[in-house]
């Protein structure tokens, strides 16, 4: 018999609770599972949106028992929620955490979780199914991989063993097919969860609903009304304290080859006969597919890379990225791109997408702009003295999430004076799960939707694996930095539009 599906209404939300499981965090002492993984859980448990049934296991190479794990997470959670921390909530909370040390190359020690896991599993009665979350450096995403498998833990017995693996995925089109590879040596597709945190964000996920639940979009969603699409995900933040990765990762690994990338997919794809994971990842993938490769011999027209200098963000004094800790000072490294890209499909044929990405600019914002034809005739030139501004559609994914179309219409009074007007449909500040909620409840559940499937990291793999390497092979310490912290990039990001008689939406 089927057990019965419960659903909780948080806020105008109705959240499908998932059946029992146990979560174990490889990784468990690291900054991500402080910051994102038990906030989380504690949050989804907050707002009764978990089982009663569950326990948490964190693992790690730190030595610690139960209680210095649970005392560490605690104050892991509080500093997430600082208003809304609840002490007796925690209390209750904190007794499903557990904590082994494990050396991540020693055999035993998988047998040792083994040996842990099964009693903790038969007092929670989770069913035999299992979440293994991999919040570890990639160097060692392999072996624990592979010694989950020689040690009999990725197997099924009895209910679901899934696992959700962190970007970077690989680093490269060779490493990415050598960890699937890896990958399925020890697990099947259907138990593989390879994170994108940008698609499960809600305004990410409306992006398919926006374009499929209306009928007025889909027949103007194509080459003859569009123009060119503008694709932006801009941050003030610097490097952080990330350098030890980002120096060796650069922006187009960090940010185009996942989320950008995955922004482009939901915004050329294909309806999908259902709304299904794999259907939809097979219309993602085809747009991959379709991507024209980057013309290595005039990279100038397609690419912009940038380093940002000194500046100012928010009023403040900011170091330039080469003054960074950790980052070499000559280092070649870029913190911005601007590529143009085409999808050479009868949809898309000769649209440009331009995709523009950085850390320590202007402002923070993420959002995919459709910009329309010019109208194809001016009816009122004798009357207005400058063009008309084409229709743009912008989806802001964050912040300020919402949805604006700007149209013209006349100002009231005059005789015929255009004035560009925004419909704006802006969120309302209702219960949002975050991201990481998000993907923690659909692994639980079984869903792939939000997650990137092996062909579809393999082809972006494809696509800027030439493209960075050649970009690596040619770029001089002279060339940095080039554009201010501040700033809204390099001036060459202006001119790779203007040179197609266009101009980046303002930051
Ligand atoms: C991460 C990148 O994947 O996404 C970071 O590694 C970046 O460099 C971050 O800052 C941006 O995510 P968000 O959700 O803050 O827009």
């Amino acid at each position: 018999m089927k057990p019965e599906v419960i659903y909780r209404t948080v806020g105008s939300c109705d959240v499908e609770v998932p059946g029992p499981f146990c979560l174990v965090v490889f990784g468990a002492s690291g900054d991500l599972t402080r910051r994102k993984i038990i906030p989380s859980v504690y949050r989804l448990y907050r707002n009764r949106l978990l089982p009663d049934n569950f326990f948490i296991v964190g693992t790690a190479r730190t030595e610690m028992n139960d209680s210095d794990f649970r005392d560490s997470m605690r104050d892991a959670v509080r500093t997430a929620f600082p208003e809304d921390f609840d002490d007796n909530l925690w209390l209750e909370f904190t007794k499903k955490i557990y904590y082994i040390q494990v050396d991540y190359g020693e055999i035993n020690s998988y047998k040792s979780l083994k040996e842990r896991l099964v009693p903790l599993e038969g007092r929670y009665n989770t069913m035999g199914n299992r979440i293994f979350y991999l919040a570890i450096p990639p160097a060692v995403y392999e072996t624990v991989i592979l010694n989950l498998g020689s040690s009999g833990l990725s197997k099924e017995c009895g209910g679901y063993t899934h696992v959700v693996i962190e970007k970077p995925f690989g680093r490269d089109l060779e490493s990415a097919r050598k960890l699937n590879a890896v990958l399925k040596r020890c697990f099947k597709e259907r138990q593989i969860y390879r994170m994108d945190h940008y698609l499960a964000k809600e305004t990410v996920q409306n992006i398919l609903v926006f374009r499929f639940a209306n009928s007025i979009f889909e027949p103007l969603w194509n080459r003859r009304y569009i123009d060119h699409v503008q694709i932006t995900v801009a941050e003030t933040l610097g490097v952080e304290h990330r350098a030890n990765y980002y120096e060796k990762a650069g922006v187009i690994r960090d940010m185009f080859q996942n989320h950008i990338f995955q922004l482009l997919a939901l915004t050329a794809m294909e309806p999908p006969s259902v709304f299904e994971a794999d259907r939809v990842r097979d219309e993602k993938v085809k747009v991959f597919r379709s991507i024209r490769p980057f013309p290595l011999d005039r990279l100038q027209d397609y690419v912009v890379v940038g380093q940002y200098g000194k500046g100012r963000i928010a009023d403040k004094e900011v170091v330039g990225y080469r003054e960074e800790h950790g980052v070499s000072p000559d280092s070649t490294t870029p913190t911005f791109a601007a590529l143009k890209v085409f999808i050479d499909n009868w949809r898309w044929n000769g649209v440009p997408f331009y995709l523009r990405s950085g850390k320590r600019l202007s402002r923070r914002k993420a959002e995919i702009s459709i910009h329309y034809r010019e109208v194809p005739h001016i009816m009122f030139a004798k009357t207005i003295r400058d063009s008309i501004e084409p229709n743009t559609l912008v989806l802001r994914v964050q912040p300020d999430e919402g949805i604006s179309l700007i149209v013209q219409a006349r100002t009231p009074g005059s005789r015929v004076c255009l004035n560009r007007v925004v419909m704006d449909f802006t969120y309302q500040k209702v219960f949002f799960l975050d991201a990481y909620e998000r993907v923690l409840l659909d692994c639980m559940q079984g869903d792939q939707m939000l997650f990137v499937r092996e062909d579809g990291v393999e082809l972006t793999w494809a696509l800027l694996t030439p493209l960075i390497e050649k970009l690596e092979s040619e770029t001089r310490p002279e060339k940095f930095p080039n554009y201010a912290s501040g700033s809204s990039g390099p001036d060459e990001a202006e001119l790779l539009l203007k040179k197609d008689g266009r101009v980046w939406r303002a930051l």
